[in-house]
């Protein structure tokens, strides 16, 4: 039986991450963390000295690095060039340098021909933003998780501050919205919904209630293709 590729595509704080490792986790399958994949391009563009607005710069570094994923214990962890950058990508420089890099159409386009080249034979859960409706339109599940910016930013208040960071709920909110509107307004692969894609809004569902209705789908669809195929 094929399994299937599931999207889940949404803003940042929706708790993509978290869902799609447990999701991954559920049914074996294998996560690919898209927005990692595009921190590591921002990382090794600053590391080499490669303009944010070159393209063809940008096309050619992405052609010359390997961005690889290595399991962890219950973790996972980003590999440049052999070399682990999981905690280098997370810095606020590079989350603002991503949010630029991404928006470069060699950039995306060299990407998505890697996601696509990971996940076609199926058994992928992908987070992202574009997986859906560019990556891949015919994915066979489909979610768009998404929480209102106060919610979100709450979160992010809340882990930044567990951490020991100093921050301000208001100013968290604020750069929440902006990201928002950076990601929606870009013009190659914006943030937009697909219109077949479920949606889920955990403005008030915990991580638990929100996996139990990922579950169910997916399921659903595996029932589904167990009785559509034919028997052998
Ligand atoms: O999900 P994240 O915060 O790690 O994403 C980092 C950045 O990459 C964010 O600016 C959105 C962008 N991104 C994207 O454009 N397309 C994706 N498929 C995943 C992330």
């Amino acid at each position: 039986m094929r399994e299937p590729i599931i999207a889940i595509d949404g803003p940042s704080g929706a708790g993509k991450s978290t869902l799609s490792k447990l999701l991954a986790a559920e049914f074996g399958y294998l996560n690919l963390d898209t927005g990692a994949m595009y921190r590591t391009v921002a990382l090794a563009a600053t590391r080499q000295g490669v303009a944010t607005d070159d393209g063809a710069a940008l096309a050619r570094l992405c052609a010359e690095i390997s961005i690889t994923f290595q399991r962890d214990g219950g973790g996972e962890r980003v590999l440049l060039d052999g070399a682990d950058v999981t905690t280098a990508i997370r810095t606020p420089q590079i989350s603002q340098l991503t949010a630029v890099v991404a928006a470069c159409p060699e950039v995306r386009a060299a990407m998505t021909a890697q996601q696509r080249k990971i996940a076609a034979a199926g058994g992928v859960v992908l987070e992202g933003r574009d997986i859906g409706t560019a990556v891949f339109p015919d994915a066979e599940v489909k979610f768009f998780l998404s929480a209102s910016a106060a919610e979100r930013g709450r979160r992010r208040y809340n882990e930044l501050r567990d951490k020991g960071v100093a921050v301000d709920l208001a100013q968290t909110v604020r750069e929440i919205e902006e990201r928002d509107a950076a990601d929606s307004a870009r013009t190659h692969a914006p943030l937009v919904q697909a219109a077949d894609a479920m949606v889920i809004d955990s403005s008030f569902l915990d991580i638990d209630a929100v996996l139990q209705v990922m579950v169910s789908e997916v399921e659903r669809w595996r029932a589904h293709c167990d009785t559509a195929a034919p028997s052998s």
